[in-house]
C-alpha cells in the first residue's frame, strides 16, 4: 500500500485526478472506475477542470460504478446514476452509454448484480478504480461482515450506513434505501489499481482499521491490503490515528526520491 498524507483537499484531488490523467494519456481506451459519496467530488472537479483545459480527454473511456440503491424510481436526484452524472460525467466527454452502473431498479436485483459482474470481467476489467471509504470501513457498499471474496451482489444496508446517508435524503433516515446492488470485494480487489480518498476526522478509524489493521470483514476496506497496487490518500486529519505516520511520510518522499532516477 502506498500511503500518502496531504495536506488538503486540493493536493488529494489533485495526486488522484494526475492518477486518471496519466492513464488515459498512456491508454485512452481505459476502462474506469467511478465512485460516489462527496470524498471524490473534488477529484471529479479537477478532473473537470483539466478536461476544460484540454489537459484530458474521456471519449475512447468507459467507466464502471461500484454502487446503486435498490428500488429508488428512475432518476431519482440521489441515485448514484444520476448523482455521477450530475458531479462527472455530463460534464466531460465521455460517449453515450459508455458509463455503467448497476440496475437498481431490475425487477430481479440479484440477477442484475451477476450481470453486472460479467460486464465488467467482459470490459477486461478496471484499469483505475477511485474509493471513498465510510466510516464503519465499508467499500462500495460492502457493508462489515461480508465475504471478503464477494462478487457483485445485493447488500442489506446497515442502520451507520443509512444515518450517514441521510444528509442526501432532506437528514430522514426513512427516505434512505434498505437495499443496494454494489460491486463486491473481490470485484474491487480485480481493478488494476485503486486509488482511496480520505478526508477529516471522522474517517480516521477506519482509515487506521484499512490501513493498520488486522484483514478482517469487520473492517472490509482491509482487504486492500491485499492490493499490489493501492494508493490511499488521506488528509491529517484522516491519518491522525495512523500509528506509523512518519514512517509514510519518509516513505513516499523516498519512493518519489527513487522514482526520479527511473528512465
Ligand atoms: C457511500 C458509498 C461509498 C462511499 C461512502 C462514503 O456509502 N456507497 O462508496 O465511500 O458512502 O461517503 P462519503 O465520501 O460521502 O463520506
Amino acid at each position: 500500500m502506498n500511503i500518502v498524507i496531504l495536506s488538503s483537499t486540493e493536493e488529494i484531488a489533485k495526486a488522484a485526478a494526475d492518477l486518471y490523467t496519466n492513464l488515459l494519456a498512456d491508454k485512452p481506451n481505459a476502462v474506469l472506475g467511478l465512485a460516489t459519496g462527496s470524498s471524490p467530488v473534488p477529484v471529479y472537479d479537477e478532473l473537470i477542470r483539466r478536461y476544460e483545459a484540454e489537459e484530458v480527454s474521456f471519449k475512447d473511456a468507459t467507466a464502471f460504478l461500484l454502487d446503486e440503491y435498490v428500488g429508488l424510481p428512475k432518476g431519482h436526484p440521489e441515485s448514484y446514476a444520476e448523482f455521477i452524472k450530475r458531479v462527472f460525467v455530463s460534464k466531460v466527454d465521455f460517449s453515450d452509454g459508455a458509463v455503467n452502473g448497476p440496475d437498481g431498479n431490475a425487477s430481479n436485483p440479484k440477477k442484475a448484480a451477476d450481470e453486472y459482474e460479467e460486464k465488467i470481467v467482459a470490459s477486461g476489467g478496471v484499469d483505475l478504480q477511485i474509493l471513498g471509504i465510510g466510516t464503519d470501513g465499508h467499500i462500495a457498499f460492502n457493508e462489515p461482515g461480508g465475504s471478503l471474496a464477494s462478487t457483485t451482489h445485493t447488500q442489506v444496508l446497515t442502520e451507520q450506513t443509512r444515518v450517514d446517508n441521510a444528509r442526501f435524503f432532506d437528514g430522514d433516515i426513512n427516505q434512505v434505501p434498505r437495499f443496494c446492488l454494489t460491486q463486491g470485494l473481490a470485484t474491487i480487489g480485480r481493478a488494476k489499481s485503486v486509488v482511496l480518498v480520505a478526508q477529516g476526522e471522522q474517517k480516521a478509524d477506519a482509515v487506521a482499521a484499512l490501513v493498520e489493521g488486522g484483514v478482517s470483514a469487520l473492517w472490509p476496506a482491509s482487504v486492500l491490503q491485499f492490493h499490489n497496487d493501492a494508493t490511499i490518500l488521506v488528509d491529517e486529519a484522516a491519518a491522525s490515528k495512523l500509528k506509523l505516520k512518519d514512517y509514510y511520510r519518509a516513505a513516499y518522499e523516498g519512493e518519489q526520491a527513487l522514482s526520479a532516477l527511473e528512465d
